[in-house]
């Protein structure tokens, strides 16, 4: 990896970047899920959690954050240390050091209710965008939502990432696509049968 991807958050200092507008978009998404899914019991998985702001923001602010249950995947040690470090009050979220384009790396997370992909498919080739989109009915109870992150710079790969989904089992349940920014942010829930977990291999790699 040739990022600083503990750097990379202090993007999100500015209230107006189209990160921070981006991350209000997932949270919004995931306070909406977590409103319907209440009372249940729920599992969530977050693939290339960063510090996990994502999801623990969200339910730092509710008061049933009890009954969630989540694994956070990340490689960064240091974005590890704050996942873990943010996460320390609630003793249901784990935070793994792994390498999240692992299949194995998922064992005992999935299949999960909530699949979090942000930060994901905008750095990784399209071939493995293609393939963990693929991968992803094994990572999801029949119904799981995932929300998924991609800019929409030329050549917008977004067209073609909501067909997969499509032709995966997912049914489209929003995108947000602003005209003053390049952000893109869907979220498709899973309409098919169980299915066994992705087969341990590589779904992913990291090329920046
Ligand atoms: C674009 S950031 C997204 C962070 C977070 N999901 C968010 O949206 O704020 C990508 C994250 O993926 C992590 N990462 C990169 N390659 C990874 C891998 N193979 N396994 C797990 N995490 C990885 C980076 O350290 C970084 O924190």
């Amino acid at each position: 990896m040739t990022t600083d991807w503990n750097a990379w958050h202090s993007l999100y200092d500015d209230p107006e970047s189209g990160l921070s507008r981006r991350l209000r978009v997932i949270q919004g998404l995931i306070g909406d899920w977590l409103d319907r899914t209440a009372p249940d019991d729920v599992r969530v998985v977050s693939a290339c959690a960063g510090d996990g702001r994502d999801l623990l923001q969200v339910l730092r602010n509710r008061g049933d954050a009890k009954r969630v249950t989540a694994t956070l995947l990340e490689y960064d040690e240091e974005n590890v240390a704050r996942a873990r470090s943010a996460a320390a009050e609630f003793p249901a979220i784990a935070v793994r050091q792994v390498d999240a384009g692992r299949a194995e790396s998922y064992d005992g997370a999935i299949p999960a209710d909530l699949v979090l992909m942000a930060g994901v498919f905008g750095n990784i080739s399209d071939e493995d965008v293609q393939a963990t989109i693929e991968a992803l009915p094994g990572m999801c109870e029949p119904g799981a939502l995932v929300i998924w992150t991609r800019h929409r710079g030329a050549p917008d790969l977004t067209p073609a990432i909501r067909s997969w989904f499509t032709a995966s089992g997912f049914i489209e349940e929003s995108f947000f696509a602003p005209d003053d920014v390049e952000v893109g942010v869907g979220s498709h829930r899973y309409t098919g049968p169980p299915q066994p977990p992705p087969a341990n291999s590589t779904l992913f790699t990291f090329t920046r």
